[in-house]
């Protein structure tokens, strides 16, 4: 389409083209002169781009973004736009303190702000790392200008000794090797840093290879964008072919809420399951279908994702990683296999190019039939997540599809009942409480245990930890025993996996029944049912809820700088996205 077929004025012609208020516009345009912009430039009806950056030092897997930026610009010059790239709060998974996502919801403040305040007709989303891409969508959805998500790409495969490294599941593993007294601390260092051997994000399927294919499955990217490794040229090409697309879609005016629609969102459920997505995911797309006013929740997921069989072979869940997934094909074969098995429910969503999700994916072709399997021949079925519910809390999610075989002869091999179990809980509070008194003998912990953390959730950590997924203590992994259930408030790394009931909502910190559960009352999961209790009677649970209230509630951490008070304040549960409650009747 060309530039002269759009109805309206350019948004950006507000500010620097309004002829009734000159002494407005001059001052809106002088300053974007004073590096050499022309006037002929920005009043000529070009379309302004942002490229909303999240690369810097401080925020390494996004970092290759700031030499993407260039080729994003070359592609929206070419199309006849101008570039306006600026930096977004930057967002580290690994190295922010307390948390990554206490962040999520600040980075989306702030470009809301940049993207409403400042004259740009459309933007490019630099997303990668686990929180950005949320962030980042979340902020488009508020806004609704059009927008387009391009990923900065996995790192290149990780090798140790001629096995495959992949971020974050190496650490779990060197972890208990390091327990087990396998390997020294100098040799754990040595195999955790094999795993990341270039610029870009986890190469596993965590919640940055999760999220990037999403933001695909959403139909944000252009197709194939997600599984691009960083430093290939490939990616350098497609920041080009992004740069020209959003200066058209300006002039088709095509916003995130034509393409993000509830469709668009079951479509990415689905996918999720096929993926092996992270336990993230439904955290950031409750958040992201929030902001944009589609109604969605965890019994959608269970509903729509359950049942679909798992294709990606990718680790934590299977063995490969992010070169062999774009190696395969991708986001679209994957959803090509899907399609043939007729399981994709909307072929015909909108995506970012103008076609349907369905044209950009039915004759992608899968290159390997070991990394992307065929739904006749999957790695396992029903990968989707169980929603459960119960005395204990109203919703938490766990993944059924990384249950080993260890956790299925140990917990589910009852006949009788083979998708039940009981245990003795054993209970912390926060992760530090948890660090402190695993490996203590007192706590008794054995194989019939299971841990629950709690006070890790959006108000009670803030932000919500990644710290779910314990591992037992060093005298139980010394017997062969690698993972008990876990049950809690908090969050589970993508990268981990281990079969945990994750994301337990409300939190202990706002009055959930984790609240009331003491270290030796039993609990009994039903995932057939889809239940969750603590096996404690009512007037016992009456008598400690009204203790818990005379001693003023679940205690949690003071605040540690404003925005954690901030945030506590006005954010919601995990099950709903964890958003900024006040922030979602913005549209
Ligand atoms: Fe940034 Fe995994 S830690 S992508
Ligand atoms: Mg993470």
């Amino acid at each position: 389409m060309t530039q002269g077929s759009r109805k309206t004025r350019l948004r950006s012609q507000q500010w620097f083209d309004n002829p009734d208020n000159p002494g407005m516009t001059a001052l809106y345009i002088e300053r974007y002169l004073n590096y050499g912009l022309t006037r002929e430039e920005l009043q000529s009806g070009k379309p302004l781009i942002g490229i909303a950056q999240t690369g810097s030092d401080l925020s390494p897997c996004n970092r290759h973004h700031i030499e993407l930026a260039k080729r994003l610009r070359a592609g929206i010059e070419a199309a006849g736009g101008i570039p306006f790239e600026f930096p977004c709060h930057p967002i580290q998974e690994t190295g922010k303190r307390p948390t990554a996502s206490l962040d999520r919801n600040l980075a989306y403040l702030s470009l809301v702000e940049a993207l409403y305040g400042y004259p740009l007709d459309g933007v490019v989303l630099t997303i990668g790392c686990d929180k950005t891409t949320p962030a980042l969508l979340m902020a488009a959805a508020t806004v609704n200008i059009p927008a387009v998500a391009f990923s900065v790409g996995p790192m290149l495969n990780g090798w140790h000794r001629g096995k495959r490294t992949g971020s974050g599941t190496i650490v779990w593993e060197a972890r208990e090797k390091l327990a087990a007294g396998e390997i020294n601390y100098d040799e754990f260092m040595d195999l955790a840093a094999s795993s990341a051997p270039s610029v870009g994000f986890c190469n596993t399927m965590g919640t940055a290879s999760t999220m990037n294919s999403l933001a695909e499955a959403l139909g944000m990217q252009l197709p194939g964008s997600a599984a691009i490794p960083a430093p290939y040229r490939e990616r350098g090409q497609m920041a080009y072919a992004t740069g020209r697309r959003i200066v058209e879609m300006v002039h088709e005016d095509l916003k995130p809420s034509d393409i993000m629609t509830r469709e668009a969102f079951e479509n990415a459920i689905v996918v999720n399951s096929a993926l092996g997505g992270s336990t993230n995911a439904p955290i950031h797309l409750n958040a992201v279908a929030r902001h944009l006013g589609v109604p969605l929740d965890n019994d959608a997921w269970q509903r729509i994702g359950h049942h679909i069989p798992l294709l990606v072979n990718m680790q934590p869940a299977g063995e490969y990683l992010g070169e062999d997934f774009h190696h395969a094909g991708g986001v679209p074969a994957v959803v090509a296999e899907l399609m043939k098995a007729g399981l994709l429910p909307h072929p015909d969503a909108k995506t970012v190019n103008g076609r349907t999700f369905g044209e950009n994916c039915r004759n992608a072709e899968n290159l390997d039939g070991n990394v992307i399997r065929p739904v006749s021949d999957p790695l396992k079925s029903d990968a989707g997540f169980i929603n459960l519910k119960g005395n204990l809390f109203d919703s938490a999610i766990m993944k059924t599809s990384v249950i080993s075989e260890e956790f299925h002869s140990r917990y589910l091999a009852n006949p009788d009942d083979p998708l039940a179990f009981e245990g003795k809980a054993v209970v912390f509070d926060g992760p530090e409480d948890y660090h402190d008194r695993i490996d203590d003998p007192a706590l008794a912990i054995d194989q019939h245990s299971i841990l629950v953390m709690r006070g890790a959730g959006p108000v009670g950590y803030p932000g919500a930890a990644e710290v779910v997924n314990m591992r037992p203590p060093d005298y139980l992994i010394k017997k062969d025993i690698h993972a008990l259930p876990c049950i809690g408030d908090g969050r589970q790394s993508g990268t981990s996996a281990s079969p945990s009931i994750l994301n337990a909502s409300p939190e202990a910190a706002v009055g959930g029944g984790l609240a009331l559960l003491k270290t030796g009352d039993r609990i009994r999961i039903d995932l057939n049912k889809g239940s969750a209790d603590m096996l404690v009677s009512e007037k016992e649970l009456d008598a400690r809820r009204s203790a818990l209230a005379v001693a003023g509630g679940y205690a949690f951490p003071d605040h540690q700088t404003p925005w954690q008070e901030i945030q506590r304040a006005m954010v919601g549960q995990l099950a709903e996205g964890m958003v900024l409650k006040p922030a979602t009747a913005y549209r």
